[in-house]
């Protein structure tokens, strides 16, 4: 009889995702009664606006028996399980247990960091943020018409889409940009800047954390921002958003005509990465010296901190 020979799959027990801060969802999603259950770093989260506005994200697992709290209703502001109407305040401690036991100290719901901008809503992965929210370089958002998109979910690791925005090579190959390369890129503990000042245009972009590259493009004297980001939903899936943004003029119909521009703009360049960034079997291969910057980049992904989501 045959023998088989089986090699033993890699268990993949790594649950940690990078500490950094995450897009969530479209923050025109979430209306004053919105009460939404995102998957995302491997868990689900619920996220809502309290009584101010202001955007709350916490971990959908009731500490009661584990119920999905997106489920739930807003009732008086708060949040209640649809199981046994254990309800939660916006800083995640049960308020009310309608059999009148004594509420627990374990009680609580995991609430983390958030913020709203550039049309998104976003969590940082960690008790404490560590750093501010993904800037767009040379952007004030209330000066900006801005509008944010979810592009989908794919399935290429977040950093290797990420790469992007330190692969200047790619500008002009895969992309056909007149672009050239900086000269040097400030590499700091969370995030990637540079600047180029090319022929008719300047590019100035950020990369934060391991989740969004952002950029100031100003062709022929024009004012662009651009934002991509993307956020695992477990190891093997991302959602994608991006956001566009112009100066505000006043005039209405010309920000609409411009940010569609633009918009058209995003979304060809996106569409001519993903072919390759959804097929490659991505490995750290044989760089050459035009790749040092992508080389500078890896190296700071593979020194980002990571950790287990505190929700989880
Ligand atoms: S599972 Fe949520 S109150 Fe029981
Ligand atoms: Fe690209």
């Amino acid at each position: 009889m045959d023998t088989l020979s089986v090699t033993p799959t890699r268990i993949d027990s790594d649950d940690t995702y990078y500490q950094c801060w995450f897009p969530v969802c479209l923050a025109s999603e979430v209306g004053a009664d919105t009460l939404a259950g995102v998957d995302m770093l491997g868990t689900r989260v619920i996220v809502y606006r309290d009584a101010s506005g202001k955007a709350v994200v916490q971990s959908a697992w009731c500490p009661h028996l584990g119920a999905d709290l997106s489920k739930g209703t807003r009732v008086e502001g708060q949040v209640r399980c649809p199981y046994h109407h254990w309800r939660f305040d916006s800083a995640g401690a049960c308020s009310h247990i309608p059999t009148g036991d004594r509420i627990p100290a374990a009680a609580r719901i995991f609430t983390y960091p958030s913020a709203e901008a550039w049309g998104l809503i976003w969590l940082f992965n960690g008790t404490t943020a560590a750093f501010d929210v993904p800037r767009i370089p040379g952007a004030v958002e209330a000066e900006l018409a801005c509008e944010a998109h979810l592009r989908g979910i794919r399935t290429s690791p977040g950093e290797v889409a990420l790469s992007n925005g330190a692969d200047f090579q790619h500008l002009r190959t895969l992309h056909g940009l007149q672009t050239t390369s900086p000269e040097e890129i400030a590499v700091r503990d969370h995030e990637i800047e540079f600047r180029v000042q090319g022929v008719g245009y300047t590019q100035h972009g950020v990369i934060s954390g391991v989740s969004t590259f952002a950029q100031h493009l100003t062709p022929g004297g024009s004012e662009l921002f651009m934002l991509f980001c993307g956020a695992p939903i477990d190891r093997g899936h991302r959602r994608m958003f991006f956001t566009v943004g112009v100066p505000r003029t006043g005039d209405a119909p010309a920000d609409r005509l411009a940010l569609d521009n633009l918009r058209g703009f995003v979304e060809r360049l996106i569409s001519e990465d993903e072919p390759v960034l959804e097929s490659m079997r991505f490995r750290r291969g044989t760089l050459v010296a035009s790749d040092r910057h992508l080389a500078s980049y890896f190296r700071y992904v593979s020194d980002f901190p990571r950790a287990v989501p505190p929700g989880v």
